[in-house]
């Protein structure tokens, strides 16, 4: 729903030092290590000041603690417990912003998100009509389309799509006029994308297996 787009808008849009990390990147195989790449992370953008930390998919670390004994899961709980840590220090940064973005905000340890922690909580719902139409519209705007293919032609049906599918649909539909060596992107070829996109995103499986 453009949650890490966003954060990409917001890089571009500032002249404070942008810093990017995943969820993914903080759990590492070696006890403590991820504790300390978070310290780093912090210590980093301390002194790039003023600074904005993104840390995308968050919930690789964030997900709610409970009583483990698995060396693996003790070690993600060592990285939030410095993540909670580094985020109650900076009660005075003033100028070091962090971002998080998850998909699981229901699964993540309520100490993480509580205010004084993280502050505002913003939802990235899937688009609306108005906003589905404005997407369709950017990730079209290099390609000649037929007469017949308008968002209201190919794409109005398609209530619940997300800005990625949105993009994805236009990009597959782009890639068959391409493989027909047709000049304009024809209706019939979006028709068979948002099936290719919307197959695959009910069978579940991986982008890379498109037939
Ligand atoms: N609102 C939007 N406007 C234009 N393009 C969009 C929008 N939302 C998504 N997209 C397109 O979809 C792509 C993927 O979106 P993005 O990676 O930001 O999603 P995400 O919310 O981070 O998803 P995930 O939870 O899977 O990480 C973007 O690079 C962009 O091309
Ligand atoms: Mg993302």
């Amino acid at each position: 729903t453009g949650k890490t787009l966003l954060a990409k808008a917001v890089a571009n849009s500032t002249s404070a030092t942008f810093i990017r990390a995943t969820g993914a990147d903080l759990v590492q195989k070696n006890s403590g290590e991820g504790a300390r790449l978070v310290r780093q992370l912090f210590q980093m953008a301390k002194e790039q000041a003023p600074s904005i930390v993104f840390i995308d998919e968050i919930d690789a670390v964030g997900t709610k603690r409970f009583d483990t004994s698995s060396r693996g899961e003790q070690e993600v709980q060592r990285t939030l417990l410095e993540l909670l840590n580094q985020l109650d220090g900076f009660e005075s940064r003033g100028d070091v912003k962090v971002i998080m973005a998850t998909n699981r905000i229901d699964s993540l340890d309520p100490a993480l998100i509580r205010p004084g922690r993280i502050d505002r909580k913003i939802e990235l719902a899937r688009p609306d009509e108005k906003t589905r139409q404005k997407i369709f519209g950017i990730h079209t705007s290099g390609m000649t389309l037929a007469k017949a293919a308008t968002y209201d032609t190919v794409m109005a049906k398609e209530k619940s799509i997300s800005g990625a599918e949105i993009k994805a649909v236009c990009t597959e539909a782009g890639m068959l006029a391409l493989r027909a060596q047709r000049k304009c992107v024809s209706k019939d070829d979006f028709e068979k994308a948002i099936k290719t996109v919307m197959l695959t995103k009910k069978v579940g499986a991986p982008e890379s297996f498109y037939a």
